[in-house]
């Protein structure tokens, strides 16, 4: 793979510094890149900052980074409103809210600020990368990169190439993805990609078997801790990520490969309906103290 390699990303832009694209603003400084932030205002420049300042003070605390570490990383990402201070990036990672006109519009927008060589990516969750793509004038350059939450943390990015990516363009993404000690998988334009068209279709029948009364949910919890060594079981998973998250998965995935296994369980729609969301509303399967409470009821 490394000889086909033709690109060197020295410096990284990440649009949008919220929960992910702050994280990956650190999994690139970490990795000696210099990391270019864009946010749309003041107020997003500082969350965006202070976020990572936490994050990497953090690290600091547990002593995986010294101070003098902490500060060089911090020291390679400068932060702007302006997109114009992409037109040095080699690679660009869009990280903004899940909404296909506003990722439309910066894709657009990037045509006139970086360099026809530059590679586009965005790490969208369930839009159409395919469609992304095409807002701008060389979709052949772009790529889905699907970071994990927290990036600095979960090891697996899946990579997505739609029909027109071009193979150098997705051979230098992995191969800079694998430097920087990540697990890239790569896979086509399928809303769901690969973790989460399994996950998820797990999730959905556990789901179903508790509606159906077939066990109880702390069994079939259970039943994947104890038999098949998860670290959740699927319903205080599902708490965790949020039940009208799971069901907005659920049902993009169902309205786009009509697969029955991510036809959202009927009871899912109910639970989000009478606003039991998980542990961030205190109920869902389960009920909680607080967000952080292990299981009360
Ligand atoms: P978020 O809402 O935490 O952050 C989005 C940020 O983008 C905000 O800070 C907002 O101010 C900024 N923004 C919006 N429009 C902008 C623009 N035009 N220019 C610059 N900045 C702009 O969202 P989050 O959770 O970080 O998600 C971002 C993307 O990552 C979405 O596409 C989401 O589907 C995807 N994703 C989210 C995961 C998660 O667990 N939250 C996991 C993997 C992917």
């Amino acid at each position: 793979m490394t000889d086909t390699v033709t690109r060197e990303f020295g410096t990284v832009g990440v649009i949008g510094l919220g929960t992910m694209g702050a994280g990956i603003a650190e999994v690139f400084a970490r990795n000696g890149h210099r990391v270019v932030g864009v946010e749309l205002n003041d107020g997003g420049v500082e969350r965006g900052r202070q976020h990572l300042e936490h994050s990497t003070g953090r690290a600091v605390r547990r002593e995986k980074m010294t101070e003098a570490e902490q500060a060089e990383l911090l020291g390679r990402i400068t932060f702007t409103t302006d997109m114009q201070e992409l037109a040095a990036a080699d690679l660009v990672v869009e990280a903004v809210v899940e909404s296909l006109e506003v990722k439309k519009a910066i894709f657009r927008a990037l045509d006139g600020i970086v360099r026809p060589d530059a590679v586009l990516a965005t790490n969208t969750s369930s839009l159409s990368v395919t469609e992304i793509s095409t807002a701008n004038s060389s979709p052949g350059r772009v790529v889905g990169v699907h970071f994990f939450n927290p990036a600095p943390v979960q090891d697996l990015v899946e990579i997505i190439r739609t029909v027109v990516t071009e193979p150098d363009v997705l051979a230098d993404v992995q191969a800079l993805l694998v430097g920087m000690g990540k697990n890239p998988v790569v896979c086509g334009d399928k809303a769901g990609f690969i973790a989460n068209t399994l996950l998820f279709g797990y999730l959905n029948h556990a789901v179903s078997m508790y509606e159906g009364k077939y066990a109880s949910r702390e069994d079939i919890d259970s039943a994947m801790r104890f038999g098949c060594g998860y670290p959740m079981g699927p319903l205080a998973l599902l708490d965790l990520i949020g039940l009208d998250t799971a069901y907005e998965i659920l049902a993009t995935m169902y309205k786009q490969g009509r697969d029955r296994l991510h036809a959202p369980a009927p009871i899912l729609k109910q639970y989000v309906t009478a606003g039991l969301l998980g542990r961030k509303s205190g109920r869902g399967f389960y009920t909680y103290e607080s967000a952080d409470s292990p299981v009360v009821v």
